[in-house]
């Protein structure tokens, strides 16, 4: 069997970012909006994003139209169970994850692949709600999805061979870099990123350098794109919180656990560039530091 239709459950950043990807590279994708709503909002940002490619002169109109001719929404989840492979990208909650593939297993095809995007869960506890587990694995994209090559391709503990293999050779089909991993909580990536982003915040609380002095330090003597907190704001401070509280549950080490400063910005509802403001204040252009965080943190 090889991949050809993919269905994509969640249209926030990073569903639609891997649906966009996938019909990029050919595939027909059918794309589930996962809460209450019109799917269509769902095709006008990705019709968005591929516009201003071709408004930049980076892609031609009639491979966009032909992208979109290839994508479907719809708000029926059913609409992927003849898929060959399904993504899920949906709310980063265990049991509603969970919830989801018991309902996959039980209404897709036998041979469809189950695979979830999650960032730091455990695949394995997603599989353990199937029957068919040997089909199910996770398949970690990294934001912004159609820009950054790795995918972490998750072993989870029943996982077959084969599947693996399918995957890697999807992932390579999509032009993107696979790494199998084993699954433990943050995998390869975020299990570094995260406690790295954290060490920061503490670097930040302890008054060894302002948050533009980090971020700078980082990109001119480390060459990253983006400093840790440009970074954490990039990739959201609810979902930064959320990781960090998900691998320090696992490891219950203090280290891991949310530095203050983080958990405070998230309880105020300081989330990063998607709500305007997090450790930058992002209504200035450039975005400056938050001001707010220029005094201690209480
Ligand atoms: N969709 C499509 N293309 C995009 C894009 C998006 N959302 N954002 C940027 N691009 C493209 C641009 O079109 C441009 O393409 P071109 O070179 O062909 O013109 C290219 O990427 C560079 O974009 P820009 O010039 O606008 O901006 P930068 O050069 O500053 O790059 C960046 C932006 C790619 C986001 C870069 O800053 C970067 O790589 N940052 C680090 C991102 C990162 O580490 N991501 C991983 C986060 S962790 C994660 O996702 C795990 C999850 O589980 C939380």
């Amino acid at each position: 069997m090889t991949i050809s239709k993919v269905g994509i459950i969640g249209t926030g950043t990073m569903g639609l970012g891997v649906a966009q990807v996938c019909a990029s590279a050919g595939h027909d994708v059918i794309a589930v909006k996962a809460t209450p709503g019109p799917a269509e909002k769902a095709k006008d940002t990705v019709a968005k994003g591929l516009g201003k490619m071709v408004e930049r002169g980076k892609m031609e109109a009639a491979t966009r139209d032909a992208i979109l001719g290839r994508m479907t929404f719809t708000g029926d989840e059913n609409a992927v169970t003849d898929s060959d492979l399904v993504i899920e990208s949906i709310i980063e909650d265990l049991e509603t994850k969970k919830a989801l593939f018991r309902r996959l297993d039980q209404v897709c095809r036998p041979d469809t692949l189950l695979t979830t995007n999650t960032s730091t869960l455990s695949v394995t506890a997603m599989m353990s709600v199937c029957q068919k587990r040997d089909r199910v694995a996770g398949l970690h994209f990294f934001n912004p999805a159609p820009v950054m090559k790795l995918v972490e391709v998750i072993h989870g503990f029943e996982t077959s061979d084969e599947t693996l293999q399918k995957l890697e050779t999807f992932c390579n089909g999509i032009n993107k870099d696979p790494v199998i991993v084993q699954d433990t909580t943050g995998f390869i990536v975020n299990r570094l990123l995260v406690p790295y982003m954290l060490n920061a915040i503490r670097m930040l609380e302890r008054g060894t350098g302002a948050i533009e002095t980090i971020d700078h330090a980082m990109k001119a003597g480390a060459a990253h794109p983006m400093g840790p907190f440009e970074l954490a704001d990039y990739i959201g401070l609810d979902v930064v919180e959320a990781m960090s509280m998900n691998i320090y549950m696992d490891v219950r080490h203090e280290h891991h656990a949310p530095p203050h400063t983080l958990t405070r910005l998230v309880q105020l509802g300081y989330l990063g560039r998607k709500t305007g403001k997090g450790f930058y204040d992002y209504s200035a252009k450039p975005p400056v530091q938050n001001p707010q965080l220029q005094r201690p943190v209480i």
